[in-house]
């Protein structure tokens, strides 16, 4: 017989992968022979956290122990074993890839999957078995601070793009943990809010981007939210993880519990949660020699089950799962690689595909690569650094390319001076900035460059630290922190040709967007940003993202803050209704006739395309629909084109129409090329609440398309 140690086979190079590899038939044969050997005692350590990011193996079988690590956009820094701090080692400074809000801009699943694939190398490098990632709950308020990490407010968007990642990542042996599960949509009192939510809302817009990385991505874990759904927390909830992950799912990973998310032993084991990281102790501030024993499924559960309250039952099949994440990421896999150039020109693609150009006023971009203009760089995020914050997916990049540098890269020729203009009194790549109380002083010396330039880019928009783009809390308001809107104002006010470039992983509001002559979209893009901010001004990248999200004119035209009753967020008492419903983002605005400033799926290019000899087929299981895409304009660009469906005259409550297909086509300037593109019609179903299943109404449709949700051409098609 094999011996145990030997069932974990570590590669040494890359060309071993994919020799020697068990098959999941052999997985499982291995699990049935390590199980018997393990002692109640050790099963259920392997339930629980040894450290802040590792559970325990078996020293005496040598079964390795698991390490787990942050986060969606790249491999976190090493973190110490007993508390929160940073382990400052030197070789764990990563590639930071763009944040998956601007990967869900790029509209370009074929992105998600080169993300994953180079992440899950990193990861691997890093000797990671797992990485905390995606991020997939939904968008539904421009406040909730962790929007930057997750890809926006559609779940048929969010499932496309969320699939191939989840399918690179694993393909490099290193397991995802989807997160969090679920309606995880705010940070405001995160960890005990008890969310209620109609079945079709849940159904139809918080879930289906997490069934579809379970049953199409084969997710090897996933995490637990912190909050409550039905007064139960997440973590240990029966409808969540026994019925509908792991009953009609048939999840066959690892449930973990997002750190600090257990609060009871009885209903972790019994509602399918197989792995309690970082809740309570720290490891060392407790009665016992080894405090992480302390936790639910530790000490607690052995002795649960030494006083019979408890068989095994439960034990060994969470043990089975974790034997199987253990085995699948111990599989002969290769040893991964570490910030190397294509993981550099990865993040590079990504983030040129992602930039959303969303006003070009007379085309006064792109400017002139060789101009010798005299350009202003004001704003604080031109200098400062939007990756070494904003909680869990902070990251130690190996580099940052900030946007004045990018500038100065994209227009040698030209005079470039640069003015802080604002701060918001963090401090910029380590520089501590003057105190808030210089405002006055930072806004008057922005304004005398901006005078006496031809040209002003300002670089601003949110950032990492609290109450804006972070983990942890939620933004207070809608508007551009900082003093950002009055500075705006006055530098168009003293130069005309102002353009404002934003970075940021939300939607603000946009007082001053009739008196700028162009906006650019530029999101959180990780190393590239400045690089890919340079090339977009001068032309080098045609810009070709969309927008995940609507950008509501104001915050009280976006669902949940229409309602200005506090029930709806952040809730009252910790208890919090969506009673938007399945009516969130475009499915608001449309439904509700509400303009946004701009559209869900909106954004322009340097070149110009028209989307023409639309036709749209039924046949038994589909809608084909077929489009051509003209580049009418003078530049190679890229454009996304959208269907979307609506039921006409429907018995319940439906969106005017919802985004059902998109593809994304490259094309030469003045080339043209035919898109083709499948509808299943049992995408078109609605969850019916009384029959708790899927419901396909007979009879109207409209199917529109297009290249951005408000703006498309109906067609009128019947499903009988
Ligand atoms: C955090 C986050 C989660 C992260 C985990 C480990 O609280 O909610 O996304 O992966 O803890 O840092």
């Amino acid at each position: 017989m094999v011996t145990i140690a030997a069932l974990f086979v570590s590669c040494s190079t890359q060309e071993q992968q994919g020799k020697g590899q068990m098959t999941e038939a052999q997985i499982e044969q291995r699990i049935d022979e390590i199980l018997p050997q393990l002692t109640l005692e050790e099963k259920a350590a392997m339930c629980h956290a040894q450290s802040k990011f590792s559970t325990p193996g078996v020293p005496r079988l040598g079964i390795p122990e698991i390490w787990w690590s942050d986060g969606p956009h790249g491999v976190r820094a090493e973190i110490n074993w007993n508390d929160w701090g940073y382990s400052s080692w030197t070789n764990d400074s990563v590639t930071a890839f763009p944040a998956l809000s601007a990967l869900a801009a790029t509209f370009n699943p074929e992105l998600s999957y080169l993300y994953g694939v180079a992440l899950g190398e990193e990861s691997r490098y890093r000797k990671k078995n797992v990485i905390l990632g995606p991020g997939l709950n939904i968008y539904r308020t421009p406040l909730n601070g962790r929007n930057f990490e997750y890809m926006g407010e559609d779940p048929y968007l969010t499932s496309v793009m969320a699939v191939p990642y989840i399918q690179g990542v694993q393909s490099t042996g290193t397991a995802t943990s989807v997160k969090h599960f679920a309606l995880n949509n705010q940070e405001v009192d995160r960890m005990s809010v008890n969310v209620k939510v109609s079945d079709r809302a849940l159904r139809e817009i918080y879930l289906p981007a997490f069934k579809a990385a379970i049953v199409r991505g084969h997710a090897w874990t996933i995490m637990g939210a912190y909050n409550k759904y039905q007064d139960e927390h997440c973590c240990s909830n029966k409808t969540l993880l026994m019925d509908i992950l792991k009953g009609e799912w048939q999840f066959d990973g690892v449930v973990v519990s997002d750190w600090g998310g257990v609060h009871e032993t009885d209903r972790s084991v019994v509602n399918g949660l197989d792995v309690e990281m970082g809740t309570y102790t720290n490891g060392l501030t407790s009665e016992s020699k080894f405090s992480f024993d302390d936790y639910f499924l530790g000490r607690p559960y052995v002795n649960a089950i030494k006083c019979g309250k408890f068989t095994e039952k439960e034990l060994d099949d969470k043990v089975r799962r974790i034997l199987r994440l253990n085995l699948r990421t111990n599989n002969g896999w290769g040893n991964g690689r570490m910030t190397c150039d294509e993981h550099m020109k990865v993040a590079h693609d990504i983030a040129k595909e992602a930039v959303v150009l969303l006003k070009n006023e007379t085309d006064v971009l792109p400017l002139n690569k060789d101009s010798e203009l005299k350009i202003a760089v004001v704003g604080e995020n031109a200098v400062r650094s939007l990756i070494k914050a904003g909680g869990s997916s902070e990251l130690k990049p190996k580099y940052e390319v900030s946007p004045l540098e990018g500038i100065r890269n994209a227009f040698p020729k030209a005079n470039v001076e640069q003015s802080l203009g604002y701060t918001s009194g963090m401090s910029v790549y380590g520089a501590v900035l003057p105190p808030r109380e210089n405002q006055d002083s930072l806004r008057l010396a922005a304004l005398k460059i901006a005078k006496e330039a031809d040209i002003v880019i300002f670089v601003g928009g949110l950032n990492k630290s609290h109450e804006q783009d972070c983990e942890g809390g939620d933004r207070k308001d809608y508007l551009l922190p900082f003093g950002q809107n009055q500075l705006i104002e006055q530098l168009v006010e003293v130069n005309p040709k102002t353009i404002v470039v934003l970075t940021s992983g939300n939607a603000v509001a946009m007082p001053w967007i009739e008196k700028v002559p162009a906006v650019v979209q530029a999101w959180y893009l990780g190393s590239e940003l400045g690089n890919v901010v340079g090339e977009v001004l001068n032309g080098t990248i045609n810009p070709s993202g969309k927008l995940p999200f609507s950008y509501p004119v104001k915050l009280e035209d976006s669902a949940p803050h229409s309602f200005a009753d506090a029930v709806v967020y952040p809730g009252v008492d910790k208890q919090e209704e969506y009673r938007e419903d399945i009516l969130i983002g475009y499915r608001w605005h449309d439904t509700k006739d509400i303009k946004p400033l701009f559209a869900f799926g909106y954004g322009l290019s340097y070149s110009q395309f028209e989307i023409k000899n639309i036709s749209v087929n039924k046949t038994v299981s589909n809608l084909n629909i077929s489009a051509t895409v003209a580049n009418m304009g003078s530049r190679d660009g890229a454009e996304v084109v959208q269907v979307y469906v609506g039921k006409n005259d429907s018995k319940v409550l439906r969106a005017v129409k919802e985004l059902k297909g998109f593809k994304k086509v490259s094309l030469k300037s003045g080339e043209e090329q035919m898109v083709e593109l499948e509808v299943p019609i049992e995408s078109l179903a609605f969850y019916n609440e009384e029959l708790k299943s899927w419901e396909i109404e007979k009879g109207g449709y409209t199917v529109y398309v297009g290249n951005s949700s408000d703006n498309v051409q109906p067609f009128d098609v019947n499903i009988d």
